[in-house]
């Protein structure tokens, strides 16, 4: 590696993003936090394990990052760009346009500043299939219920999924925001298709992400990010306003789950040019290919590996939330990405909730 060569990283003072950060500057990069606003400097300064690293850590304020040129002036002199920054679940307004024109101005910047070499998308597993797919009625999900998951193909990182019609700004969370994934994929898988561009693009399709983070600091904010899927689990929050239904209804959900720390992992190693080669790479991150877990085991498992916090009733186990198994192909990340297995569901499981019961209430 050349020395220290600098990455701008978006979405640094989020869940994913601040570790990602970390992980960046422990790998011995420079890095520049491109944030929108100055509390979100604050929030990234606060965090223990950056401290050590300040000195290889700026920051460029770029308060709106959908008006065209927004990352011009923070990418001069990068080598890579990760961005990590989405608009949330529960972001008002129009999202599509939001994430599209997020990702368009990365492009942007990256096509004009010449030390760019790769640039890193955090999409989505959301990106590779449609609302409709999450739910049991779903042939699909019917065929893999009954047995059938023979008949099923696997979804994999190439998967395309057609933009979607608009939905109005009232339409379920999870239906707008899963739109917005999508279509933000599509520009961008249309942009590496047909661009002879200077630089690669690698594209991360993360699921659920579960880990123990540093940003938290009390138990309600713990379920602000990804871990909100345990919350649903372990705690009064309901998954079904999401998705536009009344809190009390159990509504099972298509879920695919990866520990923080691989997804983590997968954002150094793809900087790598070398190891990771090519123009255009697509990668899923999650675990258990290709049935992944059964979320509902996670109370199992809590009580299997924190008897003394069950038994002190540290743990409410107070939710409703309804899985099934989705059948994805994240094998050649396994292999041609990490080098090495997923961590498991357990480990997932275990490691955020001996976190979680630790915070503040
Ligand atoms: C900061 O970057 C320099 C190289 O410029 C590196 O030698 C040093 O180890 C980095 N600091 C930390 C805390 O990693
Ligand atoms: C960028 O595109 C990815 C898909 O490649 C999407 O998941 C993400 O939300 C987009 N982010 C922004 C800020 O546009």
């Amino acid at each position: 590696m050349e020395s220290s060569p600098l990455v701008l990283v978006t979405g640094g003072n989020g869940f994913v993003g601040y570790s990602v950060l970390l992980g960046i500057l422990g790998s011995g990069y420079h890095v520049r936090a491109a944030v929108r606003r100055q509390d979100a400097i604050d929030t990234i300064s606060r965090g223990p394990s950056v401290k050590r690293y300040l000195s290889n850590l700026t920051f460029a304020l770029v308060p709106d990052n959908t008006k065209p040129g927004a990352y011009l002036e923070s990418a001069k002199g990068c080598s890579y760009i990760v961005h990590v920054a989405s608009p949330g679940v529960t972001t008002p307004g129009d999202l599509v346009s939001q994430a599209v024109l997020g990702n368009q101005t990365i492009l942007e910047a990256a096509e004009a500043t010449p030390s760019v070499k790769r640039v890193v998308f955090t999409a989505s597993i959301d990106s590779l299939r449609p609302f409709e797919r999450l739910f049991l009625n779903h042939p699909d999900n019917q065929a893999l219920m009954s047995g059938r998951g023979d008949e099923v193909a696997p979804m994999t990182a190439e998967t395309r999924v057609p933009t979607q019609p608009p939905v109005s700004d009232d339409a379920p969370d999870q239906h707008r925001y899963e739109n917005s994934k999508i279509a933000a994929t599509n520009l961008v898988h249309e942009y590496g298709a047909t661009q002879n561009a200077r630089f690669s693009i690698v594209n991360l399709f993360p699921g659920w992400i579960l880990g123990p983070e540093e940003l938290s600091r009390s138990k309600q904010e713990a379920f602000k990010g990804s871990n909100l899927i345990l919350g649903w689990l372990f705690s009064e929050l309901s998954l079904a306003p999401m998705l536009g239904l009344p809190a009390k209804e159990d509504v099972p959900m298509l879920q695919e789950t990866v520990h923080l720390d691989d997804v983590v992992e997968s954002h150094v190693k793809a900087l790598n040019t070398e190891k990771v080669s090519g123009k255009y790479r697509n990668f899923v991150l999650c675990s258990h290919s290709p049935y992944g877990p059964v979320i509902m085991d996670a109370a199992d498992i809590v009580r299997k590996e924190l008897p003394q916090e069950v038994a002190d009733g540290k743990i409410p186990f107070a939710g409703r939330l309804g899985s099934f198994k989705s059948k994805f192909d994240a094998t050649p990340t396994e292999r041609d990405l990490l080098g090495h297995p997923f961590k498991p569901f357990d480990k997932q499981v275990k490691d955020t909730v001996k976190w979680y019961v630790h915070l503040k209430d």
